[in-house]
């Protein structure tokens, strides 16, 4: 039978029961990533080979883990990221990580491609808060500028854009299982029917423009106020690029692994990036955010002293709300909020601005 919630002592423990409880296509959609999903396994991975360098004999009887995000004051440095097809573990979708978002102060990327409408998913929110908006660009740049002038009405605090998806990738896992159009809000083209040989992801993707490029991104910030952050970046000279052009962001990371396989992982990419940014004086310049195989506060902590400004979290609440709904991301939250207050504590670090790359040894990410 199913382990009782209180049974989940951490956020794997939710992959766990989720993989058993799940119906098997949801399963598949949520946790496959493309072709040997040898960067799904590398993004937890990388963060095995980071190690601590605490200090000793701080006075950590007061810590404090807020922090900023795009000018948000946050309990916790970190975000639910953009995670399609709610309603594939949950019959009430989104609006379930929304409530459970609310209870921690966690701000909720929503995505373009949710089970819930928008406008379902930011009614669902409290008045204090924060959402940003993931947005697949459509080829219709019309329909897009819709969507985005929309979000910024409604109070979407950020325009994250996704630029690691000109195509999705191959789901194998996905693929063989196949897809029934179950409770997908999908943009299509008129008359254009949708097409499940090739599993969830391709079946509702056709839209996604594959010509977007960096001539794009000023038209971007001339239809909207709202910060723009590039999610997928996987290089630093396209951090200096995004720099360049005026995006208050980027987000380092590969769709967890469900695009192309053998991209690097977030992590080892914010360690190539942030001396860069430094040595340029530019690290102020722009907000470093990183995503893919966070499951414990250490690895927010790792993402921290390396540099960033704060770290993605997708597939945990998925499971957790799958398979507890509300109540199961809430504890997934409080736990990761337990593990932090402890381990900010044994590194030594009383405050977000105390962590820094000398507690942490990070030699191990670029010898593999
Ligand atoms: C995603 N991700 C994603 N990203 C995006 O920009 N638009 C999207 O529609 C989706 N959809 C999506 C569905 C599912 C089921 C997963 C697991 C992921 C990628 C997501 O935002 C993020 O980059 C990764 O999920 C981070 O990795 P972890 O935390 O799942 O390991």
């Amino acid at each position: 039978e199913m382990p009782l919630l209180e049974q989940c002592y951490n956020l794997l423990d939710f992959e766990g029961v989720a993989k058993r409880v799940m119906k098997k296509t949801a399963w598949g959609y949520y946790s496959s990533a493309a072709d040997d999903e040898i960067t799904l396994r590398e993004n937890q991975t990388a963060f095995q080979r980071i190690w601590f360098r605490p200090k000793i004999l701080v006075n950590v009887e007061k810590v404090d883990f807020s922090t900023t995000m795009l000018g948000t004051k946050v309990d916790i440095p970190f975000y639910v990221t953009a995670t399609a097809l709610g309603k594939l573990g949950h019959v009430e979708g989104e609006v379930v990580l929304t409530r459970a978002s609310a209870r921690h102060n966690v701000v909720q990327m929503i995505p373009t491609l949710a089970s819930c409408s928008f406008d379902e998913i930011m009614d669902a929110a409290d008045a204090s808060q924060v959402q940003w908006l993931q947005l697949y660009v459509n080829k219709d740049r019309a329909i897009t500028k819709r969507i985005v002038e929309h979000a910024e009405k409604r109070g979407c605090k950020g325009l994250f854009i996704t630029v690691d998806a000109p195509q999705l990738g191959r789901r194998e896992k996905d693929m063989r299982l196949k897809f029934t159009d179950e409770g997908s809000n999908v943009q299509k083209g008129s008359g254009e029917k949708t097409d499940n040989s090739q599993g969830a992801a391709r079946a509702i993707s056709s839209f996604i423009d594959p010509g977007l490029c960096w001539d794009d991104i000023p038209w971007f910030r001339s239809v909207t106020k709202m910060p723009i952050v590039l999610k997928g970046v996987q290089r630093v000279e396209d951090v200096l690029r995004a720099v360049e052009v005026g995006c208050a962001g980027v987000v380092l990371s590969n769709h967890g692994g469900r695009q192309l396989d053998f991209a690097r992982s977030g992590i080892e990419v914010l360690a190539e990036t942030m001396p860069v940014l430094k040595k340029m004086g530019l690290e102020k310049k722009i907000e470093v955010y990183v995503d893919g195989g966070v499951r414990r506060a250490t690895d927010i902590i790792k993402a921290l002293c390396l540099g960033a400004k704060g770290v993605g979290i997708g597939r945990p609440f998925l499971y957790a709300m799958s398979a507890y709904g509300q109540e199961g991301v809430e504890r997934a939250m409080q736990l990761l909020k337990d593990e932090m207050e402890m381990n900010m504590r044994l590194i030594g670090a009383r405050t977000i601005e105390e962590l820094n790359e000398g507690m942490v040894d990070a030699r191990g990410l670029f010898s593999h």
